[in-house]
């Protein structure tokens, strides 16, 4: 019998539109062969919704995701809109969805895929082999805190944001951790500021206490900065990375990077219970957008978190991770990952390219 899945597409801004497109062609054709039928409602999101709403995350967006079974985000922002006030900026939407929809955690996968080694800025022995999960914290902390924003005081402004956590978020993300490192390799690292700051404290003695609970997993500790240091010094120490908000938006940029491009990458952002969101790590590239010069792979690799962590269709998503390693391996490159006697290729036939590679 078919299965059907309703998914929100939310294409957004920039290059967003172009590798949806190619992410559409892929799931269809997967659900083609695999008898999955995928009903897609497309939504606005980011500086188009602005546009076309004056709100960056309209109320029917929200209302379209709550009722999918996963939801497709690609990239929102853009130059036009980075002057406005904080409340309409394309960023704003996508906080708002990740706490409207409650998605506490977010998986950023970065590996190293032998076909890429030579785009990374790193030495060949320093990157090859590295398979790391970021495990970010996405409704709390800096991002989220009480009080914020910029006060008169004194004569003079004050900026203010709060990093805060509870226990139970502590614990909430560290066993999404756990768990993920028990189906990895058994390594956890908790990365955080407990040297200066209370609430890191707090952090690494709640997830200390959890790991009581997890005895098969390896934990340790270190401090955000050494952790920025060890990731460039030699990433194949890490496994799994579990951390807040704040320090896992800056960390995730660092280990995607080691993988040569940020093109590659895709993530998972889920709840407790609803649709996740997933979408690839890199961000609406207004340069190159409606040039078919954008890498499509990290859309499709985000298709693929969706059909295994969003809709348990584990053999559709290893058909589409099958497919890219497909195209890599037959020279086809966009821009981004270009190298000497490859095929550069754009958009479009990347997409076409995947569809051929999809058995
Ligand atoms: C990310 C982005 C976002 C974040 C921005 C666009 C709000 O950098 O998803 O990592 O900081 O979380
Ligand atoms: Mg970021």
């Amino acid at each position: 019998m078919t299965q059907q899945f309703r998914i929100t597409l939310l294409p957004g801004d920039g290059i967003g539109p172009e590798i949806t497109a190619v992410a559409i062609d892929v799931l269809k054709s997967v659900g083609a062969k695999l008898d999955l039928q995928f009903d897609f409602t497309e939504a606005l999101i980011g500086g188009c919704a602005i546009d076309a709403t004056g709100q960056p995350l309209p109320a029917a967006t929200l209302e379209t995701c709550r009722q999918s079974d996963a939801v497709m985000l690609a990239a929102i922002g853009g130059y036009k809109w980075d002057s406005l006030p904080r409340a309409q900026r394309p960023e704003t939407g996508l906080l708002g969805l990740r706490a409207g929809l409650k998605l506490f955690a977010n998986l950023r996968p970065a590996t190293i895929l032998p076909q890429l080694i030579d785009a990374s800025s790193l030495k060949r022995e320093v990157v090859e082999g590295v398979d790391i999960m970021v495990v970010r914290e996405l409704t709390g902390g800096i991002y989220f805190g009480q009080p914020r924003g910029v006060f008169a005081a004194d004569g003079d402004q004050r900026g203010v944001n709060t990093m805060a956590y509870t226990g139970t978020e502590i614990d909430r993300i560290g066993r999404v951790a756990f768990e993920a490192a028990q189906k990895r390799q058994g390594r956890l690292c908790s990365v955080d500021k407990a040297n200066v700051l209370e609430v890191s404290q707090l952090w690494r003695d709640r997830i200390t206490a959890l790991s009581q609970d997890y005895t098969d997993v390896e934990l340790t500790h270190l401090y955000v900065d050494n952790a920025a240091m060890q990731l460039l010094r030699w990433p194949k120490q890490f496994d799994t990375i579990v951390t807040g908000n704040l320090f896992g938006d800056i960390l995730s940029d660092a280990a995607a990077m080691l993988t040569g491009s940020i093109g590659m990458l895709p993530s998972a952002s889920l709840g407790a219970s609803g649709p996740g969101v997933f979408e690839p790590v890199h961000g609406s590239a207004p340069d190159i957008a409606g040039q078919d010069k954008a890498n499509p792979l990290a859309q499709v690799l985000s298709a693929a978190m969706m059909l295994r962590y969003g809709l348990n269709q584990p053999g559709a998503a290893d058909m589409i991770e099958t497919a890219v390693d497909t195209v890599l391996n037959q020279g086809y490159r966009t821009g981004d990952i270009m190298a000497e006697g490859l095929t550069a290729v754009g958009c479009k036939a990347m997409g076409e390219a995947l569809l051929k590679a999809l058995v």
